[in-house]
């Protein structure tokens, strides 16, 4: 069961340009393509004819035509040409998925076309901010249900165990952590006081000694992951509030899109508050996002397996809490998107 009336990511916008690239989110197939307009069509990818996929025809100009008997159908998905036969049959049309572009990806609506604001499309804070840098960020296909990157991605404390050459640092294996909750998802955080840098920050951050660390996992229905974290000079009240001009500021984000429920489309990138025009360090940070990622991806498809073939009960940590409140709460939005 997936949250419908939504906006998720269905790519790239960098990737889509004037040809076909099909997509299965939430089970369902879509065709994407960019119309001469500049904006993105996103077509149910299905003929209605014999359902051969959209994407295994071709794109004239804004029109697409089915590879198996020429039906063609516009980007407002009416079928305007069957050329076996005079009459247009008037069932022949695809659904529209509503589609724009924000922060360098397309996002595409999934439930009641009706309800589709723009407006409530995710925003990346400073996104234009020229004294931040931006990753090139990437795409990961992962064998799992995405609640169980949900999970991974409101659990700081699995750093100290699958990310052990990355992120992990003195504090990550125990520190108590801060479960707040609200309407729309969960944040778990902790401040980690006087501690030496994780191996993948301590290149980037701009003072030296220890450092005091705030590991902030965000996520928000229906799988937007925000993680933030600060480096500071130790001492100088970042726990309080304060933050040190020093400080060192990276927020990552996360977005899962889910593919079926065994599978997620994970698509990142990170934004960060130094050196905007460094194109070394953007390529450093982004070549450590995969791996550590990838570090990830092997655990959760593990994880997928063993909790989907399970022949034991599992049980829940204290650590499980932020995930058990986030699952709560997206439960009670997908039954009440159902009961509309
Ligand atoms: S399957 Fe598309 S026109 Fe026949
Ligand atoms: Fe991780």
């Amino acid at each position: 069961m997936f949250l419908k009336n939504c906006w998720y990511v269905a790519g790239w916008s960098r990737d889509i340009g004037q040809g076909l690239v099909a997509r299965t989110i939430l089970n369902e197939n879509i065709v994407m393509y960019r119309q001469s307009n500049g904006s993105v069509a996103v077509l149910e990818d299905a003929c209605p004819h014999r359902k051969l996929p959209l994407s295994k025809g071709r794109l004239l100009g804004d029109i697409v035509e089915c590879g198996y008997h020429g039906l063609q159908f516009d980007c407002s998905g009416n079928c305007i040409l069957a050329p076996t036969q005079q009459r247009i049959p008037p069932t022949a049309k695809v659904r529209v998925y509503p589609a724009a572009e924000k922060c360098g990806f397309v996002w595409v609506w999934m439930g009641a076309a009706d309800k589709a604001d723009e407006s409530e499309i995710f925003d990346i804070n400073d996104y234009d901010n020229p004294t931040w840098g931006l990753t090139e960020g990437g795409t990961l296909e992962i064998g799992c249900h995405y609640l169980w990157v949900t999970d991974n991605l409101l659990d700081p404390s699995h750093v100290a165990w699958v990310h052990r050459t990355s992120f992990a640092a003195p504090g990550t294996d125990g520190t108590p952590l801060k479960v707040e909750a609200f309407d729309d998802g969960v944040v778990v955080s902790r401040w980690i006081s006087d501690q030496s840098l994780p191996p993948y920050y301590a290149p980037l951050v701009q003072f030296d000694g220890n450092c005091d660390r705030l590991q902030h996992y965000e996520v928000r229905t229906p799988s937007t992951c925000i993680n933030r974290s600060i480096f500071t000079p130790s001492g100088t009240g970042g726990d309080a509030g304060q933050l040190d001009e020093r400080a060192y500021v990276m927020v990552s984000y996360n977005f899962m899109t889910p593919i079926d429920e065994d599978r997620t489309t994970y698509y990142w990138v990170q934004h960060y508050n130094t050196n905007p025009d460094d194109e070394a360090i953007a390529k450093q940070l982004n070549e450590g996002a995969i791996m550590a990622f990838n570090e990830d991806r092997e655990i959760l498809e593990a994880v997928h397996i063993g909790m989907t073939q399970k022949t034991t009960s599992n049980l829940n940590l204290g650590l499980d809490a932020g995930s058990m409140r986030y699952r709560n709460i997206l439960d009670k939005a997908i039954a009440a998107e159902q009961l509309e």
